[in-house]
């Protein structure tokens, strides 16, 4: 396998059309280090956003109806802004799990078919993974060693794993009930600040005074890793009656409920981290997924570098969110690191599929 790789990465897991293509190398001590480097030759995201907010969430049969509309011209738009053609791709990289069943076929059959065309491996890419590695795009991580702490916090994940080498993936800790994404979202939607909440809430807070709502911050007392957000929609569901019962939810009403969200959710997460941190004694940490990209995580986070001593990393911003570069790039680690690649006929998805129990494959 040459130490230099074109890879076009699919994602198709929910309601993002992600198309991208890098150009990957591998660093020194790749495997099992770490040290890859990729360079961004082309990228193209439709969000869905629009066609699903009508509904509050994801409706699946819209979502692949509209990953089929869009996946073929946005990876012929990548190839053409990178002034390349299919032939010279070295492999193709798509999500194979966890996701929508329907959308995750979308994308597995053009990978696989593309692949196929041109006689190059395709590798089906755990999604989380893809997010899990996304913080190595970053230059700022070139000094990460295995095994470090991960943070995986997205729309439906929500999980502190240890990290001990490509694919070696380990969890601490997860979520019992709702994910920290869709308890910004569900709190949104409560509070009329439109869908995905997340990016809402982090705006309206910007006005608001998180002091005057008292929300819960389940299991943060508790010794487990593990993580409880639903307790905080009820809470927030009730600080939203009364206020309309009293006519009172207006503008600063909302901004003040966001701020105090945010803070919950914040403060549970930061405080989870930091106690992995000082249990595993390892000293460096990656936050990736959706909900990577709160300022308010990132700067509370960052506190935590000097008082504790440890090195906190993230996604850059726009890579928080899905996106193919991060199945690209999950795809070009695990290739330049010598996966095996087995051809055979057949191909599929899996939309459950625990990062725990990760068994990278490729075809
Ligand atoms: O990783 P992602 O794009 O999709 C999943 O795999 O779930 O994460 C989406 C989640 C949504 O719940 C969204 O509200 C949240 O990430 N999110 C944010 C922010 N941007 C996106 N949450 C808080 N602050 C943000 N700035
Ligand atoms: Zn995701």
């Amino acid at each position: 396998m040459k130490k230099e790789l074109l890879v076009l990465g699919i994602e198709t897991s929910c309601d993002e059309t992600g198309v991208a293509l890098i150009r990957a190398s591998a660093g020194p001590d790749l495997p099992p280090g770490l040290g890859g480097q990729a360079e961004i030759l082309a990228q193209a995201l439709h969000s869905q956003v629009s066609l699903h907010a009508a509904y509050g969430g994801v409706v699946p049969e819209l979502a692949s109806r509209n990953h089929i509309q869009r996946l073929a011209p946005l990876s012929e738009q990548v190839i053409q802004e990178a002034g390349l053609s299919w032939g010279e791709l070295d492999a193709v990289a798509y999500t194979e799990g966890p996701g929508l069943a329907g959308a995750l076929l979308v994308g597995a059959s053009l990978g696989q078919g593309l692949a196929h065309a041109i006689g190059r491996p395709a590798i089906g890419i755990h999604h989380l993974e893809g997010h899990l590695l996304s913080p190595l795009l970053d230059p700022a991580a070139s000094g990460l060693r295995f095994p470090f702490l991960a943070l995986l916090v997205s729309g439906g994940h929500t999980q502190i794993m240890r990290v001990d080498g490509l694919g070696q993936y380990q969890m601490l800790g997860e979520t019992i009930d709702d994910a920290a994404g869709e308890a910004f979202d569900k709190s949104a939607q409560l509070l009329g600040l439109g869908y995905p909440g997340g990016p809402e809430i982090a705006r309206w807070s910007a006005q608001g005074n998180s002091k005057r709502f008292e929300l819960p911050r389940p299991l943060l007392k508790r010794p487990t890793l593990d993580f409880s957000f639903a307790g905080l929609k009820t809470a927030v569901l009730t600080h939203v009656q009364k206020l309309k019962a009293a006519d009172g939810l207006d503008d600063q009403a909302r901004a003040d409920m966001a701020a105090a969200v945010q803070g919950a959710i914040v403060d549970v997460l930061t405080t989870k981290c930091r106690k992995a941190l000082q249990e595993t004694g390892l000293r460096q940490m990656v936050v990736a997924g959706g909900v990577g990209a709160n300022q308010r995580l990132r700067a509370q986070l960052n506190a935590i570098q000097k008082s504790d001593q440890v090195e906190v990393l993230f996604a850059p911003p726009h890579l928080c969110t899905d996106n193919g570069v991060m199945i690209a790039w999950a795809g070009a680690l695990h290739l330049l690191a010598g996966k095996p690649v087995v051809v055979g006929p057949g191909f599929t998805v899996r939309p459950r599929w625990p990062l725990s129990a990760f068994t990278p494959k490729t075809s």
